[in-house]
């Protein structure tokens, strides 16, 4: 898998003026999905480590809207790092890629955009196990 290509990270269009910042995003527009869920993190630091799964059936669109934060994604063989740290850009995470979510600044608030309700039984939060289902694909 090309990570580059599978993870690609997208820009958002600033449509802020003089009053201020205005960003935004429309499923199936700008995201190559429809969104069904949104969460965010916020109150990680520099010591945590977050994500730590991959997903049989969701796909992500990350963004820090605030602060910074790193993400780093495998397919189990290679591995890219993505630096969050623009209200205006995103990372897009397909299914059954592998993520990792840390360095969090104190004031990091991590929007995350879903493409599915949650289902618990989709995450693969073993590596081994999910080294073992990448393999099949
Ligand atoms: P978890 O997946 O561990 O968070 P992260 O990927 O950021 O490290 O989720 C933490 C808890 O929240 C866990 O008990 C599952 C629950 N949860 C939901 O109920 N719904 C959701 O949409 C998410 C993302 C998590």
């Amino acid at each position: 898998m090309n990570l580059k290509e599978a993870c690609p990270v997208l820009h958002f269009s600033d449509l802020g003026d003089e009053r201020g910042k205005l960003v935004v995003i429309e499923g199936g527009q700008s995201i190559p999905f429809e969104i069904k869920r949104v969460f965010y993190i916020y109150g990680s630091d520099d010591t945590v480590v977050r994500g730590q799964h991959a997903n049989r059936e969701s796909e992500f669109v990350l963004i820090n809207v605030a602060g910074e934060s790193k993400v780093r994604v495998t397919d189990g063989e290679s591995e890219e790092i993505i630096v969050l740290d623009k209200p205006m850009m995103g990372v897009y995470i397909p299914k059954m890629v592998w993520k990792d979510m840390y360095d969090f600044s104190a004031d990091s608030v991590l929007l995350v955009l879903a493409s599915t309700h949650y289902d618990g039984s989709e995450y693969i939060r073993d590596y081994d196990e999910y080294l073992t289902e990448i393999k099949k694909i």
